[in-house]
């Protein structure tokens, strides 16, 4: 699926008056792929997520689906956020069900989907397990797993792995990179690591300093599917390199930055 903002402007209203949180703001996600957004901390990241996933409205601006504008939260739209937000008296399954109970009964395709999406991110194991009894890694796959239950089109994801640790964040890239590859929905990526956004990303955008808007538009040519090699390849490390130069304190990207 297409997913198309234009010109998108927000503004919070606060007792100290408006925060001007997003200007001007255009992105496309083409259908099928996968599109990281790396940004200060403050410059919209989180709204842009908010506005995506239907839980805000534009200040000003248009948010479509293949053409169509948006009035709202969708069926087709999975959301991840940073933290695995997972009900505690519910097991792995029961929580990855959780989407799909809210709709009524769910079939028994529906269940296995369900399943299916547990194997996927290797908990099969799991199935029965409370959150307390997983790991952070564990409740984060089950997370995704939610995530993608629907079966969407469109998956935005709020720095869903910025809570695990360095080892188990290179775990769950790979994962879900194994489950892009697999269902192929178009994927709107925040995170604050470059070597994740580019090593799962067809484009990486950066975003200036609030009021936030795409100041770089990067495409990542590296053949998939990508591996721990591809870590250490020339390509990666100095695609890395130049977007990190960004972020210097010298750097332009500062420049309107709160
Ligand atoms: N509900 C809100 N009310 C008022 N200001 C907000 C609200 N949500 C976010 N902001 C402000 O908007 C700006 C962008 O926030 P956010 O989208 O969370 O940024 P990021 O995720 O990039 O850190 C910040 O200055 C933040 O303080
Ligand atoms: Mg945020």
């Amino acid at each position: 699926m297409l997913l198309s903002l234009q010109d998108i402007s927000v503004a919070y209203s606060t007792r100290k008056g408006p925060v001007q949180a997003l200007e001007r703001l255009d992105l496309v996600v083409q259908p099928s792929s996968f599109v990281s957004v790396l940004g200060p901390s403050g410059c919209g990241k989180s709204t842009l997520v908010k506005l995506v996933a239907g839980l805000l409205k534009p200040t000003t601006g248009r948010i479509s689906f293949d053409g169509v504008a948006s009035t709202g939260a969708r069926d087709d739209v999975g959301v991840a956020f940073q933290q695995a937000a997972l009900l505690p008296w519910k097991s792995a399954f029961e929580n990855v069900m959780l989407p799909l109970r809210l709709k009524g009964q769910p079939t028994a395709a529906a269940r296995e989907r369900a399943e299916g999406l547990l194997d996927l991110v290797g908990l099969t194991g799991s199935r029965d397990s409370f959150p307390h009894e997983l790991s952070g890694g564990m409740q984060q796959r089950v997370s995704l797993a939610r995530s993608l239950v629907r079966d969407p089109s469109v998956l935005v994801m709020d720095e869903p792995f910025s809570a695990l640790d360095a080892m188990t964040r290179e775990n769950m890239m790979m994962e879900l990179q194994r489950v892009w590859l697999d269902k192929r929905p178009s994927v709107l990526f925040i995170t604050h690591s470059i070597a994740e956004a580019v090593f799962l990303s067809d484009r990486v955008l950066v975003m200036s300093g609030r009021p936030g808007r795409v100041i770089m538009d990067r495409a990542v040519d590296l053949p998939r599917p990508r591996t721990l090699d591809t870590l250490a390849s020339p390509q990666f490390v100095e695609l890395c390199n130049e977007l990190r130069n960004l972020f210097r304190p010298d750097s332009p990207m500062h420049a309107n930055a709160a």
